[in-house]
Protein backbone atom coordinates (compact mmCIF):
# COMPACT_ATOMS: atom_id res chain seq x y z
CA UNK A 1 0.00 0.00 0.00
CA UNK A 2 1.28 3.67 -0.62
CA UNK A 3 2.43 4.90 2.67
CA UNK A 4 1.54 8.87 2.79
CA UNK A 5 4.58 10.65 5.04
CA UNK A 6 3.88 14.37 6.13
CA UNK A 7 7.26 14.43 7.98
CA UNK A 8 9.35 17.03 6.59
CA UNK A 9 11.71 16.35 4.10
CA UNK A 10 15.10 15.93 5.47
CA UNK A 11 17.11 19.24 3.87
CA UNK A 12 19.58 18.43 1.13
CA UNK A 13 22.96 16.91 1.29
CA UNK A 14 25.46 19.33 1.68
CA UNK A 15 29.09 18.06 0.50
CA UNK A 16 31.59 18.76 2.82
CA UNK A 17 34.32 18.92 0.63
CA UNK A 18 34.27 20.59 -2.55
CA UNK A 19 33.84 24.68 -2.25
CA UNK A 20 34.84 26.95 -5.39
CA UNK A 21 38.05 27.24 -3.26
CA UNK A 22 38.83 23.51 -4.21
CA UNK A 23 40.86 23.58 -7.16
CA UNK A 24 38.96 21.62 -9.61
CA UNK A 25 40.89 21.95 -12.51
CA UNK A 26 44.02 24.00 -13.50
CA UNK A 27 45.39 24.40 -16.85
CA UNK A 28 48.05 22.36 -16.49
CA UNK A 29 45.98 19.77 -16.07
CA UNK A 30 43.71 20.62 -18.70
CA UNK A 31 47.14 20.43 -20.96
CA UNK A 32 47.92 17.32 -19.74
CA UNK A 33 44.43 15.65 -20.08
CA UNK A 34 44.90 17.29 -23.71
CA UNK A 35 47.83 15.46 -24.78
CA UNK A 36 47.22 12.37 -22.55
CA UNK A 37 50.05 11.87 -20.49
CA UNK A 38 48.13 10.87 -17.43
CA UNK A 39 46.52 8.50 -19.33
CA UNK A 40 46.71 4.66 -19.58
CA UNK A 41 47.57 3.06 -23.08
CA UNK A 42 43.98 2.33 -23.98
CA UNK A 43 42.81 5.77 -23.96
CA UNK A 44 46.13 7.68 -24.73
CA UNK A 45 44.98 8.14 -28.50
CA UNK A 46 41.54 8.93 -27.35
CA UNK A 47 41.04 13.01 -27.42
CA UNK A 48 37.02 13.24 -27.75
CA UNK A 49 34.27 11.88 -26.06
CA UNK A 50 33.65 10.38 -30.20
CA UNK A 51 36.84 8.87 -30.18
CA UNK A 52 35.64 6.47 -27.35
CA UNK A 53 33.02 5.29 -29.71
CA UNK A 54 35.00 3.52 -32.14
CA UNK A 55 37.61 2.69 -29.43
CA UNK A 56 33.87 0.53 -28.19
CA UNK A 57 33.04 -0.59 -31.36
CA UNK A 58 36.16 -2.76 -31.72
CA UNK A 59 35.72 -3.99 -28.27
CA UNK A 60 31.98 -5.02 -27.84
CA UNK A 61 30.24 -7.33 -29.14
CA UNK A 62 27.87 -6.40 -32.34
CA UNK A 63 24.73 -6.87 -30.28
CA UNK A 64 26.19 -5.08 -27.33
CA UNK A 65 27.28 -2.39 -29.28
CA UNK A 66 24.11 -1.84 -31.21
CA UNK A 67 22.14 -1.93 -28.24
CA UNK A 68 24.37 0.74 -26.89
CA UNK A 69 24.52 3.38 -29.87
CA UNK A 70 20.94 2.35 -31.16
CA UNK A 71 17.92 5.04 -31.36
CA UNK A 72 14.11 4.09 -32.12
CA UNK A 73 13.30 3.57 -35.60
CA UNK A 74 15.04 5.70 -38.38
CA UNK A 75 16.87 7.58 -35.45
CA UNK A 76 15.20 11.08 -36.53
CA UNK A 77 15.43 11.68 -32.78
CA UNK A 78 19.14 10.71 -32.36
CA UNK A 79 20.25 12.53 -35.66
CA UNK A 80 18.72 15.84 -34.31
CA UNK A 81 19.76 16.14 -30.93
CA UNK A 82 23.11 16.83 -32.74
CA UNK A 83 21.46 18.79 -35.13
CA UNK A 84 20.24 21.13 -32.10
CA UNK A 85 23.37 22.29 -31.09
CA UNK A 86 25.13 22.03 -34.39
CA UNK A 87 22.64 24.84 -35.32
CA UNK A 88 23.97 26.99 -32.08
CA UNK A 89 26.91 29.60 -32.87
CA UNK A 90 28.50 31.10 -29.88
CA UNK A 91 29.62 34.73 -29.36
CA UNK A 92 33.02 35.08 -27.32
CA UNK A 93 34.28 38.30 -25.53
CA UNK A 94 37.40 39.00 -25.13
CA UNK A 95 40.13 40.35 -22.93
CA UNK A 96 37.65 39.82 -20.00
CA UNK A 97 40.62 38.50 -17.64
CA UNK A 98 39.51 34.91 -16.97
CA UNK A 99 42.34 33.41 -15.21
CA UNK A 100 40.34 33.08 -12.23
CA UNK A 101 37.61 30.54 -13.73
CA UNK A 102 36.02 27.59 -12.35
CA UNK A 103 33.50 25.48 -14.04
CA UNK A 104 31.50 23.98 -10.47
CA UNK A 105 27.62 23.79 -10.37
CA UNK A 106 24.89 23.46 -7.06
CA UNK A 107 22.16 21.02 -7.84
CA UNK A 108 19.52 20.35 -5.07
CA UNK A 109 22.18 21.95 -2.76
CA UNK A 110 25.77 19.53 -3.39
CA UNK A 111 28.28 21.44 -5.10
CA UNK A 112 29.18 19.48 -8.08
CA UNK A 113 33.05 20.13 -9.60
CA UNK A 114 31.75 19.97 -13.28
CA UNK A 115 28.47 20.98 -14.70
CA UNK A 116 27.81 17.74 -16.37
CA UNK A 117 27.23 14.10 -15.32
CA UNK A 118 26.71 10.74 -16.50
CA UNK A 119 23.00 9.36 -17.29
CA UNK A 120 21.66 6.43 -16.52
CA UNK A 121 21.93 3.88 -18.99
CA UNK A 122 20.78 -0.25 -18.22
CA UNK A 123 22.36 -3.47 -18.66
CA UNK A 124 25.90 -0.99 -18.66
CA UNK A 125 27.37 -4.19 -16.67
CA UNK A 126 27.80 -6.04 -19.95
CA UNK A 127 29.59 -3.13 -21.27
CA UNK A 128 32.18 -3.87 -18.92
CA UNK A 129 33.19 -5.90 -15.86
CA UNK A 130 31.63 -4.02 -12.89
CA UNK A 131 30.67 -1.01 -15.08
CA UNK A 132 27.88 0.11 -12.90
CA UNK A 133 30.57 0.64 -9.86
CA UNK A 134 33.40 2.04 -12.24
CA UNK A 135 30.99 4.45 -13.76
CA UNK A 136 29.42 5.65 -10.05
CA UNK A 137 32.94 5.50 -8.73
CA UNK A 138 34.51 7.38 -11.32
CA UNK A 139 32.12 10.11 -11.22
CA UNK A 140 32.46 10.47 -7.70
CA UNK A 141 36.17 10.70 -7.50
CA UNK A 142 35.42 13.53 -10.06
CA UNK A 143 32.93 15.02 -7.87
CA UNK A 144 30.08 14.49 -10.85
CA UNK A 145 26.83 13.01 -10.44
CA UNK A 146 25.70 9.60 -11.79
CA UNK A 147 22.43 8.11 -12.37
CA UNK A 148 22.46 4.68 -12.05
CA UNK A 149 19.66 2.88 -14.28
CA UNK A 150 16.48 0.64 -12.82
CA UNK A 151 17.21 -1.73 -15.80
CA UNK A 152 20.75 -2.26 -14.27
CA UNK A 153 22.51 -5.75 -13.03
CA UNK A 154 23.80 -4.58 -9.89
CA UNK A 155 21.86 -4.45 -7.03
CA UNK A 156 21.97 -0.74 -5.99
CA UNK A 157 22.78 -1.41 -2.69
CA UNK A 158 26.17 -2.24 -3.79
CA UNK A 159 26.74 0.52 -6.01
CA UNK A 160 25.59 3.15 -2.94
CA UNK A 161 27.96 1.12 -1.12
CA UNK A 162 31.11 1.68 -3.44
CA UNK A 163 29.62 5.39 -4.12
CA UNK A 164 27.59 6.78 -1.62
CA UNK A 165 26.09 10.24 -3.75
CA UNK A 166 24.95 7.98 -6.83
CA UNK A 167 21.23 9.68 -7.90
CA UNK A 168 19.01 6.32 -8.74
CA UNK A 169 16.64 6.58 -11.65
CA UNK A 170 13.66 3.97 -11.48
CA UNK A 171 10.81 2.68 -14.15
CA UNK A 172 7.61 2.27 -12.30
CA UNK A 173 6.78 -1.52 -11.87
CA UNK A 174 2.74 -1.35 -12.77
CA UNK A 175 1.18 -1.30 -9.39
CA UNK A 176 1.02 1.21 -6.40
CA UNK A 177 2.36 -1.68 -4.36
CA UNK A 178 5.20 -2.69 -6.16
CA UNK A 179 6.07 1.12 -6.70
CA UNK A 180 5.82 1.63 -2.97
CA UNK A 181 8.19 -1.43 -2.13
CA UNK A 182 10.61 -0.72 -4.46
CA UNK A 183 10.62 3.21 -3.03
CA UNK A 184 10.91 1.71 0.50
CA UNK A 185 13.81 -0.29 -0.87
CA UNK A 186 15.86 2.42 -2.47
CA UNK A 187 15.19 4.76 0.59
CA UNK A 188 16.75 1.83 2.92
CA UNK A 189 19.46 1.76 0.56
CA UNK A 190 20.11 5.59 1.72
CA UNK A 191 19.60 7.02 -1.75
CA UNK A 192 19.03 10.57 -1.88
CA UNK A 193 17.92 11.97 -5.25
CA UNK A 194 15.48 9.80 -7.45
CA UNK A 195 14.87 9.97 -11.00
CA UNK A 196 12.00 8.79 -12.29
CA UNK A 197 11.68 8.18 -15.99
CA UNK A 198 8.08 9.01 -17.45
CA UNK A 199 8.94 8.78 -21.09
CA UNK A 200 8.46 5.28 -21.51
CA UNK A 201 4.31 4.30 -21.64
CA UNK A 202 5.47 1.72 -23.83
CA UNK A 203 8.51 0.22 -25.24
CA UNK A 204 10.33 2.06 -27.87
CA UNK A 205 10.42 0.48 -31.57
CA UNK A 206 14.29 -0.96 -31.34
CA UNK A 207 14.87 -2.35 -34.63
CA UNK A 208 18.06 -1.16 -34.69
CA UNK A 209 18.78 -4.10 -31.59
CA UNK A 210 16.54 -6.87 -33.62
CA UNK A 211 18.93 -6.16 -36.57
CA UNK A 212 22.29 -6.24 -34.55
CA UNK A 213 20.73 -9.52 -32.67
CA UNK A 214 20.27 -8.44 -29.01
CA UNK A 215 17.16 -8.89 -26.91
CA UNK A 216 16.42 -8.73 -23.59
CA UNK A 217 16.95 -11.18 -21.98
CA UNK A 218 19.75 -11.77 -24.63
CA UNK A 219 18.70 -15.42 -26.23
CA UNK A 220 21.38 -17.74 -26.62
CA UNK A 221 21.81 -18.92 -30.22
CA UNK A 222 25.39 -19.92 -32.23
CA UNK A 223 24.94 -16.09 -33.89
CA UNK A 224 25.36 -14.94 -30.20
CA UNK A 225 28.33 -17.57 -29.48
CA UNK A 226 30.34 -16.23 -32.66
CA UNK A 227 29.40 -12.54 -31.86
CA UNK A 228 31.19 -13.24 -28.21
CA UNK A 229 33.98 -14.95 -29.83
CA UNK A 230 34.61 -12.23 -32.44
CA UNK A 231 35.49 -9.99 -29.11
CA UNK A 232 38.05 -12.17 -27.17
CA UNK A 233 38.69 -9.07 -24.65
CA UNK A 234 35.52 -9.06 -23.82
CA UNK A 235 34.53 -12.75 -23.98
CA UNK A 236 37.49 -13.01 -21.45
CA UNK A 237 37.36 -9.60 -19.49
CA UNK A 238 33.72 -8.93 -18.86
CA UNK A 239 31.72 -11.78 -19.88
CA UNK A 240 33.22 -14.58 -18.49
CA UNK A 241 34.68 -12.58 -15.90
CA UNK A 242 31.38 -11.79 -14.43
CA UNK A 243 29.99 -15.08 -14.87
CA UNK A 244 32.25 -16.72 -12.62
CA UNK A 245 32.65 -14.16 -10.12
CA UNK A 246 29.32 -13.00 -10.08
CA UNK A 247 27.23 -15.55 -11.85
CA UNK A 248 24.58 -15.36 -14.37
CA UNK A 249 23.92 -10.70 -13.75
CA UNK A 250 19.72 -10.47 -13.35
CA UNK A 251 17.78 -6.92 -13.70
CA UNK A 252 18.71 -6.25 -9.86
CA UNK A 253 16.94 -2.64 -9.51
CA UNK A 254 13.47 -3.00 -11.90
CA UNK A 255 11.34 -4.09 -8.54
CA UNK A 256 12.01 -4.47 -5.00
CA UNK A 257 13.17 -7.71 -6.11
CA UNK A 258 15.22 -9.46 -8.40
CA UNK A 259 14.43 -9.27 -12.25
CA UNK A 260 15.07 -11.68 -15.18
CA UNK A 261 18.70 -12.85 -15.74
CA UNK A 262 20.34 -11.14 -18.55
CA UNK A 263 20.54 -14.44 -20.61
CA UNK A 264 18.15 -17.16 -21.02
CA UNK A 265 16.37 -18.94 -23.63
CA UNK A 266 12.86 -19.61 -22.02
CA UNK A 267 12.58 -16.49 -19.36
CA UNK A 268 10.22 -13.61 -20.12
CA UNK A 269 11.45 -10.25 -18.79
CA UNK A 270 8.71 -8.55 -16.81
CA UNK A 271 7.70 -5.22 -18.88
CA UNK A 272 5.10 -4.42 -16.49
CA UNK A 273 2.33 -2.41 -17.92
CA UNK A 274 3.10 1.43 -17.65
CA UNK A 275 0.77 2.78 -20.06
CA UNK A 276 -1.58 3.43 -17.45
CA UNK A 277 0.50 5.72 -15.15
CA UNK A 278 -1.08 9.19 -15.42
CA UNK A 279 0.30 12.44 -12.71
CA UNK A 280 -1.89 10.70 -10.00
CA UNK A 281 1.46 8.44 -9.76
CA UNK A 282 3.53 11.02 -9.42
CA UNK A 283 1.46 12.64 -6.65
CA UNK A 284 1.20 9.56 -5.06
CA UNK A 285 5.34 9.07 -5.25
CA UNK A 286 5.92 12.78 -3.93
CA UNK A 287 4.08 11.48 -1.10
CA UNK A 288 5.87 8.49 0.06
CA UNK A 289 9.64 10.18 -0.98
CA UNK A 290 11.38 12.16 1.08
CA UNK A 291 14.57 12.63 -0.59
CA UNK A 292 15.04 15.04 -3.74
CA UNK A 293 12.64 13.92 -6.94
CA UNK A 294 13.48 14.45 -10.41
CA UNK A 295 11.40 13.64 -13.35
CA UNK A 296 13.45 12.81 -16.90
CA UNK A 297 11.82 12.35 -19.99
CA UNK A 298 9.74 16.04 -19.95
CA UNK A 299 10.02 17.42 -23.35
CA UNK A 300 6.81 20.03 -22.87
CA UNK A 301 6.50 22.91 -21.10
CA UNK A 302 3.10 22.46 -20.07
CA UNK A 303 4.73 19.04 -18.06
CA UNK A 304 7.71 21.12 -17.23
CA UNK A 305 4.56 23.10 -14.94
CA UNK A 306 2.30 20.22 -14.07
CA UNK A 307 5.59 18.60 -12.37
CA UNK A 308 6.16 21.80 -10.66
CA UNK A 309 2.60 21.72 -9.47
CA UNK A 310 3.20 18.22 -8.00
CA UNK A 311 6.05 19.79 -6.12
CA UNK A 312 9.10 17.89 -8.29
CA UNK A 313 12.59 19.55 -7.47
CA UNK A 314 14.33 18.86 -10.64
CA UNK A 315 13.93 18.27 -15.02
CA UNK A 316 15.99 16.03 -16.86
CA UNK A 317 14.69 17.46 -20.27
CA UNK A 318 15.37 14.42 -22.85
CA UNK A 319 14.04 12.28 -25.11
CA UNK A 320 16.06 9.27 -23.85
CA UNK A 321 18.93 9.69 -26.11
CA UNK A 322 16.43 9.44 -29.45
CA UNK A 323 15.78 5.52 -28.02
CA UNK A 324 11.83 6.20 -27.18
CA UNK A 325 9.42 8.08 -29.78
CA UNK A 326 11.46 8.68 -33.19
CA UNK A 327 11.17 12.43 -34.17
CA UNK A 328 10.67 13.41 -30.83
CA UNK A 329 11.97 16.73 -30.48
CA UNK A 330 15.38 17.25 -29.25
CA UNK A 331 15.75 18.43 -25.83
CA UNK A 332 17.88 21.52 -26.76
CA UNK A 333 15.51 22.97 -28.88
CA UNK A 334 12.21 23.18 -25.98
CA UNK A 335 15.06 23.73 -23.14
CA UNK A 336 14.41 27.93 -23.01
CA UNK A 337 10.29 27.15 -23.13
CA UNK A 338 10.68 24.79 -20.31
CA UNK A 339 13.39 26.67 -18.24
CA UNK A 340 11.01 29.44 -18.41
CA UNK A 341 7.93 27.14 -16.88
CA UNK A 342 10.31 25.38 -14.05
CA UNK A 343 11.08 28.91 -13.17
CA UNK A 344 13.19 28.87 -9.90
CA UNK A 345 11.02 26.11 -8.05
CA UNK A 346 12.46 23.08 -9.96
CA UNK A 347 16.20 22.28 -11.58
CA UNK A 348 16.47 22.18 -14.86
CA UNK A 349 19.30 19.57 -16.35
CA UNK A 350 19.26 17.96 -19.72
CA UNK A 351 20.42 15.25 -21.90
CA UNK A 352 20.52 14.03 -25.64
CA UNK A 353 23.80 14.48 -28.21
CA UNK A 354 26.06 16.40 -25.80
CA UNK A 355 29.25 15.66 -26.60
CA UNK A 356 31.83 18.39 -26.66
CA UNK A 357 32.57 21.31 -24.06
CA UNK A 358 30.55 24.01 -26.06
CA UNK A 359 27.58 21.40 -26.15
CA UNK A 360 27.33 21.46 -22.34
CA UNK A 361 28.07 25.21 -22.47
CA UNK A 362 25.14 26.21 -25.10
CA UNK A 363 22.66 23.95 -22.94
CA UNK A 364 23.46 26.22 -19.99
CA UNK A 365 23.27 29.26 -21.63
CA UNK A 366 19.32 28.26 -22.55
CA UNK A 367 18.70 27.45 -19.22
CA UNK A 368 19.95 24.11 -18.10
CA UNK A 369 21.84 23.79 -14.81
CA UNK A 370 24.03 20.58 -15.61
CA UNK A 371 23.45 17.84 -18.36
CA UNK A 372 24.11 14.68 -18.36
CA UNK A 373 25.89 12.21 -20.96
CA UNK A 374 24.86 8.99 -21.82
CA UNK A 375 26.79 6.80 -24.61
CA UNK A 376 30.13 7.91 -24.80
CA UNK A 377 30.62 7.03 -20.69
CA UNK A 378 28.93 3.24 -21.35
CA UNK A 379 31.88 3.47 -24.42
CA UNK A 380 34.31 4.85 -22.01
CA UNK A 381 33.56 2.09 -19.42
CA UNK A 382 33.99 -1.08 -22.29
CA UNK A 383 37.43 0.67 -23.28
CA UNK A 384 39.10 0.68 -20.06
CA UNK A 385 36.60 0.59 -17.35
CA UNK A 386 37.01 3.41 -14.62
CA UNK A 387 39.96 4.19 -15.49
CA UNK A 388 38.68 4.77 -19.25
CA UNK A 389 35.34 6.88 -17.92
CA UNK A 390 37.59 8.94 -15.85
CA UNK A 391 39.32 10.08 -18.65
CA UNK A 392 36.43 10.60 -21.07
CA UNK A 393 35.69 13.05 -17.56
CA UNK A 394 38.82 14.88 -17.46
CA UNK A 395 38.59 15.58 -21.62
CA UNK A 396 34.91 16.70 -20.97
CA UNK A 397 35.69 18.96 -18.10
CA UNK A 398 39.01 20.09 -19.93
CA UNK A 399 36.64 20.65 -23.02
CA UNK A 400 34.76 23.10 -20.47
CA UNK A 401 37.37 24.79 -18.97
CA UNK A 402 39.02 25.95 -22.60
CA UNK A 403 35.61 26.82 -24.04
CA UNK A 404 34.85 29.16 -20.93
CA UNK A 405 37.67 30.81 -21.27
CA UNK A 406 37.80 31.51 -25.19
CA UNK A 407 33.92 32.73 -24.41
CA UNK A 408 35.15 35.02 -22.01
CA UNK A 409 33.65 33.66 -18.54
CA UNK A 410 34.96 32.49 -15.48
CA UNK A 411 31.93 30.57 -14.40
CA UNK A 412 28.99 28.92 -15.82
CA UNK A 413 26.55 31.21 -13.73
CA UNK A 414 27.82 33.89 -16.29
CA UNK A 415 25.96 32.56 -19.59
CA UNK A 416 23.09 33.14 -21.25
CA UNK A 417 21.30 33.56 -24.87
CA UNK A 418 23.40 36.94 -25.69
CA UNK A 419 26.53 34.27 -25.65
CA UNK A 420 24.49 32.13 -28.80
CA UNK A 421 23.42 32.71 -32.10
CA UNK A 422 21.05 31.16 -34.36
CA UNK A 423 22.90 29.85 -37.56
CA UNK A 424 19.99 29.64 -39.76
CA UNK A 425 18.54 33.29 -39.04
CA UNK A 426 19.55 36.00 -41.20
CA UNK A 427 22.65 37.94 -39.87
CA UNK A 428 21.00 41.17 -38.00
CA UNK A 429 21.56 44.09 -40.81
CA UNK A 430 22.79 46.34 -38.17
CA UNK A 431 24.94 49.43 -40.07
CA UNK A 432 28.76 49.49 -39.29
CA UNK A 433 30.59 52.29 -38.21
CA UNK A 434 32.00 53.01 -41.64
CA UNK A 435 28.36 52.95 -42.72
CA UNK A 436 27.12 55.66 -40.15
CA UNK A 437 30.48 57.79 -41.03
CA UNK A 438 29.98 58.10 -44.74
CA UNK A 439 26.31 59.46 -44.13
CA UNK A 440 24.73 62.59 -44.50
CA UNK A 441 25.13 64.52 -41.71
CA UNK A 442 21.95 66.25 -42.22
CA UNK A 443 20.64 69.35 -44.20
CA UNK A 444 22.74 71.75 -42.20
C1 LIG B 1 22.63 2.01 -23.54
C2 LIG B 1 21.65 2.97 -22.97
C3 LIG B 1 20.81 2.57 -21.95
C4 LIG B 1 19.91 3.48 -21.40
N1 LIG B 1 19.15 3.10 -20.33
C5 LIG B 1 18.37 4.01 -19.71
C6 LIG B 1 17.69 3.65 -18.52
O1 LIG B 1 17.79 2.55 -18.03
N2 LIG B 1 16.92 4.62 -17.93
C7 LIG B 1 16.79 5.88 -18.46
O2 LIG B 1 16.09 6.71 -17.89
N3 LIG B 1 17.45 6.23 -19.57
C8 LIG B 1 18.24 5.33 -20.21
N4 LIG B 1 18.94 5.69 -21.31
C9 LIG B 1 18.86 7.08 -21.79
C10 LIG B 1 19.96 7.92 -21.13
O3 LIG B 1 19.73 8.06 -19.75
C11 LIG B 1 20.04 9.32 -21.73
O4 LIG B 1 18.76 9.89 -21.74
C12 LIG B 1 20.61 9.34 -23.17
O5 LIG B 1 21.57 8.33 -23.33
C13 LIG B 1 21.25 10.67 -23.44
O6 LIG B 1 21.68 10.74 -24.76
P1 LIG B 1 23.20 10.53 -25.20
O7 LIG B 1 23.47 9.08 -25.15
O8 LIG B 1 23.19 11.08 -26.59
O9 LIG B 1 24.10 11.30 -24.28
C14 LIG B 1 19.82 4.80 -21.90
C15 LIG B 1 20.66 5.18 -22.94
C16 LIG B 1 21.57 4.30 -23.47
C17 LIG B 1 22.48 4.76 -24.57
Amino acid sequence: MWAAHTAPRPPPLQAAAVTDATPLLSTPDAWAAFQGTRRSGRTRQLLSLDDFEAAARCVLPRPIFGYVCGAAEDNRALADNRQAFDELALVPRVLCNVAQRQQGVTLFGQRYASPFGIAPMGIAALSAYGADVALARAAAQARIPAVLSGSSLTPLEEVMQAAPDTWFQAYLPGTPERISALLQRVAAARVRTLVVTVDIPVAGNRENNLRAGFSTPLRPSLRLVWDGLARPRWLCGTMLRTLIKRGMPHFENSFAERGAPILSSRVQRDFSERDHFDWSHLARIRRQWQGTLVVKGILSPADAAQARRHGVDGLIVSNHGGRQLDGAVAPLRVLPAIAEAAGSAMTVMLDGGVRRGTDVLKALALGAQAVFVGRPFNYAAAVDGQAGVAAAIELLRAEVDRNLAMLGLTGCDQLGPQHLLDRRLPWPLVPTPAAHRSQPQGDA
